[in-house]
């Protein structure tokens, strides 16, 4: 029977021992990132980061081999020539992937991004510069409005973050359902119900993916849905979800910007089996997604909210029509190498301005015009 991918906490301190070499960096909180390179090249990421781990290494590329198999045995599956790639996530939530030779050039490779407990609020996120308390009160009266948004940046942007703070904004009294492939999210809300998909075993069976538990969701009366990321079919699902009255509903994307973002979940939904054509998707996807947040990781580590942007439909070409809100002003390096700059309005009232001011939310129309700084 497949074990998920999901590691025990007692397999886990079997596993600890085999990652003693990398030990020092796993329990040092300030550590988000361990990445190993092969038994004697060690890096980490601390404060957004990379820094070389110097004088750490593992005893041999065998020891390095030892250890992974060793995670991978703990989720009952192999690491070999047939299958040279692993993912698995530990009991406290960090995960693991490793690729190994041949495949891997330099030896064994192995990422771990830790599982940081660290909440970020939203007063710790404006406070990083990720967001401006204008910007950070208008998220929230989306959250309240239950606009559907989309998520979208880079590896590591900190889409995952982002997501968990604006679930803390989920007004009372919905279902929600939570579908991850790695259940990373943290939401404390009354009434959330949280799914986890499942790898196939080594015989390619009882693979439960993001799309199958989708589809399951979405028949246990979920008032808004949350997919942690979407890279694939699923795409289609959550659009349909976001169409059929599952106002609030959110996910994350890899993408670099807000119509990339669009174009992204078009290609992943039209990649699903399901016959709808291309201008119907299109339709759908302009008409679900009412928000796309667009944040990167900045050459200085830090993670900030770079775009604000409204979805407005197709125009006649069917093109996505994207009104930003908010945009990123000038970025200027200070002394100490930190980048200095901040969200901005760009001038352009939200189309859901009345919903605003109906719902009396003392935010004025001239937030939307206010000069820098
Ligand atoms: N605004 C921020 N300021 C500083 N650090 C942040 C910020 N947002 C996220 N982080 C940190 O950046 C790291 C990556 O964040 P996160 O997991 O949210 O990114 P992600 O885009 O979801 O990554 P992935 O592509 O792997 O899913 C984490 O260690 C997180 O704590
Ligand atoms: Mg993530």
């Amino acid at each position: 029977m497949a074990a998920g991918n999901r590691i025990s906490q007692a397999h886990q301190e079997a596993v600890a021992g085999y990652l003693a070499p990398v030990q020092a960096l796993w329990e040092d909180p300030t550590v988000t990132e361990i990445m190993i390179n092969g038994p004697d090249e060690i890096f980490f990421e601390r404060k957004g980061k990379i820094e070389r781990a110097e004088g750490v290494a593992f005893g041999s590329e065998d020891d390095l081999r030892a250890a992974v198999n060793a995670i991978a045995g703990s989720i009952g599956r192999r690491i070999n020539n047939e299958e040279p790639r692993l993912d698995a996530r530990l009991a406290d939530g960090s995960r693991i992937h490793a690729v190994i030779p041949p495949c891997s050039l330099k030896g064994t490779t192995v990422a771990i991004r830790k599982f940081t407990q660290a909440k970020i609020s939203m007063k710790d996120y404006i406070k990083l510069g990720a967001i401006t308390p204008d910007a950070a009160n208008f998220l929230e009266i989306c959250m309240f409005l239950g606009k559907n948004i989309l998520v979208s940046g880079g590896t590591g942007s900190g889409k995952t973050t982002l997501l968990s703070l604006l679930c803390t904004r989920i007004p009372k009294g919905y279902r929600i359902i939570v579908i991850e492939d790695a259940a990373e999210l943290i939401v404390e809300y009354e009434h959330v119900v949280r799914f986890e998909t499942r790898m196939a075993d080594e015989q390619g069976r009882y693979e439960v993916s993001i799309r199958d538990l989708l589809k399951s969701a979405l028949r246990l009366r979920p008032d808004r849905i949350i997919v942690g990321e979407v890279r694939g079919a699923e795409g289609l699902e959550l659009v349909q979800a976001m169409n059929t009255g599952h106002k609030g509903s959110m996910g994350t994307i890899h993408a670099n910007s807000p119509n990339d973002a669009l174009v992204r979940l078009e290609a992943l939904a039209m990649g699903s089996d399901a016959k709808i054509s291309e201008k119907a998707l299109q339709y759908s996807i302009a008409g679900a997604i009412d928000l796309v947040i667009q944040i990167s990781r900045l050459s200085d580590g830090s993670r900030r909210i770079m775009s604000i942007a409204e979805c407005r439909g197709l125009d006649k070409d069917f093109n996505y029509v994207v009104a930003p809100i908010y945009n990123m002003g000038p970025l200027v390096r200070g002394g100490d190498g930190k980048l200095v700059g901040q969200l901005e309005p760009v001038g352009e009232l939200p189309s859901f301005m009345n919903e605003i001011e109906d719902n009396k939310i003392p935010f004025p129309r001239a937030k939307f015009f206010a000069k820098k700084g």
